[in-house]
């Protein structure tokens, strides 16, 4: 069976251990996107997903990996191969998918941009076990058991990494981060559509440092 590169699991754990916190970003109107994902980096957090979920994801991608390119900017809400390859085309350093297929798992083995496939229970990982894959997005968190589940995961997977991300909240973050196979979370908390609609980038910012300094 073909396995993972060590180059792509060596660019997911880096962008795990880049941050602690995964802002799950949708752009609605695509000049947000530039000023929003700023205000995270200024901030304090250096890691993104922009979700294809609006038909700005794509070009959103392209803008803040030239206006930041110091962050690490990833694809969300990935479910097929022609998305993966237009995220790749766009950019994207990381592809993260919400659930996984074999066509996607296998896909991503020989990909430009490495994976970082969604699962919600030990089947689906162990899909991408099998295939090398440790880092994974536990999706959707909450609804799947969250920190219990997290932690019976530890047992037969010793060694898979999660980034709990579906219904995270700010005070939930460090429940799930005081796990040992819990590296990152992701959420959508960090960028409230209120704030986003009033371009209130200011605001943006704090919520990134407070949600920081509440996980410190
Ligand atoms: C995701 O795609 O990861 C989720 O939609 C984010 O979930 P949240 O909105 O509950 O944070």
């Amino acid at each position: 069976m073909s396995q993972i590169s060590g180059f792509h699991r060596d660019r997911i754990r880096t962008v795990l251990k880049a941050s602690p916190l995964m802002p799950v970003i949708t752009i609605k109107h695509l000049d947000e996107a530039v000023p929003l994902c700023q205000a995270l980096f200024d901030g304090g957090i250096c890691v993104m997903e922009i979700t294809l979920r609006t038909e700005h994801g794509l070009k959103a991608i392209e803008r803040v990996r030239e206006a930041i390119p110091e962050a690490w900017v990833g694809a969300g809400t990935v479910t097929c191969l022609a998305q993966y390859r237009q995220a790749e085309a766009a950019g994207a350093q990381f592809i993260v998918t919400p659930g996984v297929t074999e066509e996607l798992l296998e896909f991503a083995l020989t990909s430009e941009s490495p994976l970082l496939p969604g699962i919600s229970t030990a089947s689906e990982l162990m899909l991408g076990y099998g295939k090398g894959y440790r880092e994974f997005k536990f999706f959707p968190a909450e609804v799947a058991g969250g920190t219990p589940a997290l932690k019976a995961f530890s047992g037969p997977f010793p060694d898979a990494t999660f980034c709990p991300t579906g219904g995270v909240r700010r005070d939930t973050a460090r429940d799930y981060l005081s796990l040992g196979n819990v590296q990152t979370v992701g959420g959508s908390w960090l960028t409230p559509a209120d704030a986003v609609a009033k371009k209130d980038w200011a605001k943006i910012a704090e919520i990134a440092r407070g949600s920081l300094s509440d996980i410190s």
